[in-house]
């Protein structure tokens, strides 16, 4: 899809990443094993585990003790001089500074989004890609031949968070909100079922997205993986380590990315993702409402039976 340069405009000022996701679970040695096994570098710290993707700095996200599975909080990054113009949005939208949400939640600019999910605006370097990630053909092998060999494979190892999709009770209240008070973009949505946001800063097509449910929760985090097979050993891998539900491999429409979506111990997912659109700093991109048939593939499995349940529905 061809998108245009355009001159940054004077009120650019947007969040330039998810700079950090916190949920919790009701097991953090069943979560360490997952991630570890998906190829994050699972660190033990502050009082949980730490996401790390391998030889980069920078942590992704939290998991803390909890009970059921939730998210807890977002913090979004975002650049010191934008924030003063970012706090004015929020108060000319009335979007009021709320409490700390978490004891063990970061010290910062606290609101909340409409859905109550608490956002801490964070000064913070942009952690989200601002190039398109690389491509390989295959992983590295010694071999003539195209095709990597089987006794060279080494563990799949992301390279860094590209999104997460939450799911909201209202697509179109999501969309104002983060765009017209946090400054992110719509990228594609499909009616008020899903919706894709970048941000103006240069992002892969979506940094964040929305599923539609009854209350807001988690439904995956996606990792870039830096070739198609990588993707497939990736499923293969989670496979062995007891893993083996999922959805993928396939294609989607919006965000065009090749996925495997594995089926963590509590319902929601992690993504291998590979190839996805990248929306640079100062483009345009032109935003479509697709049907609900792009919503979700190109090609692929048919979708699980629950891939869109949201298991952070309070039971009533
Ligand atoms: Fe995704």
């Amino acid at each position: 899809m061809k998108i245009e340069q355009q001159d940054v405009q004077q009120d650019v000022a947007a969040v330039h990443s998810v700079h950090e996701f916190a949920f919790g679970v009701p097991d953090l040695k069943v979560a360490g094993q997952f991630y570890a096994s998906f190829g994050l570098d699972v660190r033990h710290e502050d009082g949980g585990l730490g996401l790390y993707t391998d030889g980069h700095p920078h942590r992704w996200g939290r998991v803390l003790q909890g009970g059921a599975k939730k998210l807890l909080w977002l913090s979004l990054g975002l650049y010191q001089p934008e924030l003063a113009a970012l706090l004015r949005r929020c108060g000319r939208h009335h979007v009021a500074p709320i409490e700390r949400p978490h004891p063990q939640a970061p010290d910062g600019v606290w609101i909340a989004a409409p859905d109550g999910v608490p956002l801490c605006l964070q000064v913070a370097p942009k952690s989200s890609p601002s190039v398109a990630s690389a491509r390989e053909f295959a992983p590295a092998s010694g071999n003539a031949g195209r095709a990597p060999q089987r006794c060279a494979i080494r563990q799949v190892r992301p390279t860094h968070l590209s999104h997460i999709l939450l799911f909201t009770p209202d697509i179109g209240a999501a969309i104002a909100f983060y765009c017209d008070v946090l400054g992110l973009r719509l990228s594609d949505r499909s009616g008020d079922l899903v919706a894709f946001l970048h941000s103006p800063h240069g992002s892969d097509h979506h940094l964040i997205a929305f599923a539609r449910s009854s209350a807001p929760g988690l439904h995956h985090t996606s990792w870039n993986v830096p070739s198609f097979d990588a993707v497939g050993l990736g499923a293969q891998q989670m496979a062995q380590a007891g893993h083996p539900d999922g959805w993928g491999l396939g294609r989607h429409v919006l965000g065009s990315n090749y996925f495997r979506y594995v089926r963590d111990p509590w319902g929601s997912y992690a993504e291998y993702s590979f190839d996805i659109d990248f929306i640079p700093a100062g483009a345009v991109w032109p935003a479509g409402d697709y049907p609900p048939e792009d919503s979700l593939y190109v090609w692929g499995p048919d979708l699980p039976a629950d891939f869109i349940t949201n298991h952070e529905v309070p039971v009533m």
